[in-house]
């Protein structure tokens, strides 16, 4: 458990404070603030989770305020805020408006916090990673895409409903983009050592794959918002991760410079996290069904970066 540690979160909205929440349950930090333009909302919601909390003998502070003031010597930004997706709307719909919206809070983390890692949970989060990384001319290390631990966790859900057992035992792993090309890997997928393949039919495993790829737009289906308890604890996952040096490797969203044959844009790959963001990315020998699968991502990614770039929205 690390001490001293400082985590603002940006958008007090339902993941930023379900982010408050798990953080602070889980007393891996010792101050979280929460900024949101509604200074009621967020000062609300930091109340009560900080009410929360006193049962459990947290030490976490939680404040919250629409000033950037407070976010000074934030050992981690999460940015949160955003307009959401709205059922039928596809998350590259959210593009400009939220690039915009990225735009003018790097501006605010690079003032008040500027030895601050970024995590980035906003979509389209591979191109609000890119815009965050190009806006605040960051070393690519710091700024980080939350969604890779989300996508595979929801394949974990779909592997262990289809099998009836093996229940949190499940390991998947998903790379690519935070969109319908994102891309499960089965081959890399498994039940406490047991090959997925070695349980589950080509047919079933692909079953599996559809639903993973449209598991967050499923959410969205029946409640008319996107999901937050698993993006929240996805969030919570990276920023553990980072605060306590612990060198995990997970899926995340990262600027890459060759990587995988690619240069110049953000896609989800395995990298490991450590006190300095990204220490490491992991390059996997994808064999070539992956490999097409995994361009086709870049490619829908790339897309939206053309689009901004078109815009001349780094101009600006
Ligand atoms: C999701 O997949 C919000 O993009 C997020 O649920």
């Amino acid at each position: 458990m690390s001490q001293g540690k400082k985590v603002s979160i940006i958008g007090a909205g339902n993941v930023g404070a379900t982010v408050c929440y798990w953080l602070a349950m889980r007393k891996h930090c010792r101050e979280i603030v929460m900024i949101d333009r509604y200074e009621g909302l967020a000062q609300g919601k930091a109340l009560d989770i900080l009410q929360a909390t006193s049962p459990e003998g947290s030490h976490t502070q939680i404040s919250s305020s629409s000033d950037y003031h407070s976010i000074a010597n934030s050992n981690i930004v999460v940015i949160t805020a955003g307009s959401p997706r709205k059922p039928g709307m596809s998350r590259d719909d959210l593009l400009m408006i939220n690039a915009n919206i990225t735009k003018e809070i790097i501006e605010k983390i690079t003032h008040y916090a500027p030895n601050a890692i970024i995590i980035i949970v906003s979509n389209p989060l591979d191109a609000m990673t890119y815009v965050a990384l190009k806006v605040g001319h960051y070393a690519r290390n710091r700024v980080i895409g939350m969604a890779g631990i989300l996508d595979s966790s929801r394949m974990e859900t779909f592997i262990s409903q289809k099998l009836g057992f093996g229940y949190g035992q499940v390991t998947a792993s998903v790379m690519g983009g935070h969109g319908d090309d994102m891309v499960p890997l089965p081959r890399y997928s498994s039940v406490n050592g047991v090959a997925l393949t070695d349980l589950l039919t080509d047919v079933e495993i692909e079953e599996i794959i559809e639903k993973t790829r449209h598991g967050g737009a499923e959410i969205v289906s029946y409640m008319g918002t996107s999901g937050y308890y698993a993006p929240a604890n996805s969030t919570v996952k990276m920023i553990e991760a980072i605060l306590s040096d612990s060198r995990s490797i997970f899926p995340c969203a990262v600027l890459l410079e060759g990587e995988y044959g690619y240069h110049d844009t953000v896609n989800g790959v395995p990298v490991v996290l450590g006190a300095n963001g990204v220490e490491q990315i992991v390059e996997l020998p994808l064999n070539e069904h992956e490999k097409k699968q995994f361009s086709k991502s870049v490619e829908s990614v790339n897309k939206l970066l053309e689009t901004l770039h078109k815009s001349e929205f780094f101009v600006q």
